[in-house]
């Protein structure tokens, strides 16, 4: 049996696009999205962006507990996801080689890459405190989310 969704999937990507909207400073929106996300789905304890910066996954705008600030790409959830260009659930973190413990409390995560004309410029990181937190449905809803964040900033 899936979990029920406790929020509304098409709700959140309206607000997501709303709130960008009018403003295409990257990390002022990056920083909201962040909130919006954290503030709209449950049983989350992070989520947040990594930005590509030298050549290596940055810190960015987040919401949670404080988080590694650099991971090397086809390094853990995140550097994979960068790595291969495309969106990964980890349904169990310990089951994960090399994942980054940045939070304990992290037993599932989605990870969602950010790409522009081609190539990989960040990624948005969704932890949970529940193993098999996230879905397909999860994975839509944020690549839907990734997606009105590329169009409507600037690049970095
Ligand atoms: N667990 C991630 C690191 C980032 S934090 O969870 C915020 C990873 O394995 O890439």
């Amino acid at each position: 049996m899936s979990t029920p969704i406790s929020y509304d999937p098409a709700l959140l990507v309206a607000q997501a696009k709303a709130l960008i909207e009018d403003e295409r400073d990257p990390i002022a929106n990056a920083a909201n999205v962040a909130a919006l996300i954290f503030g709209s789905l449950d049983r989350l304890n992070w989520a947040g962006f990594y930005f590509m910066r030298g050549g290596e996954l940055v810190l960015g705008p987040f919401q949670g507990k404080t988080a590694c600030t650099r991971i090397g790409v086809g390094k853990g959830a995140c550097g994979t996801a960068a790595a291969e260009a495309r969106s990964l659930i980890v349904p169990d973190v310990d089951e994960f080689p090399g994942h980054i413990a940045c939070d304990s409390a992290s037993r599932s995560e989605l990870v969602v890459p950010l790409i522009r004309d081609g190539v990989v410029f960040g990624v948005i990181d969704c932890d949970s405190p529940d193993l098999a937190r996230f879905g397909d449905p999860e994975r839509s809803l944020i690549e839907a989310v990734a997606h009105h964040y590329v169009a409507g900033s600037d690049a970095l």
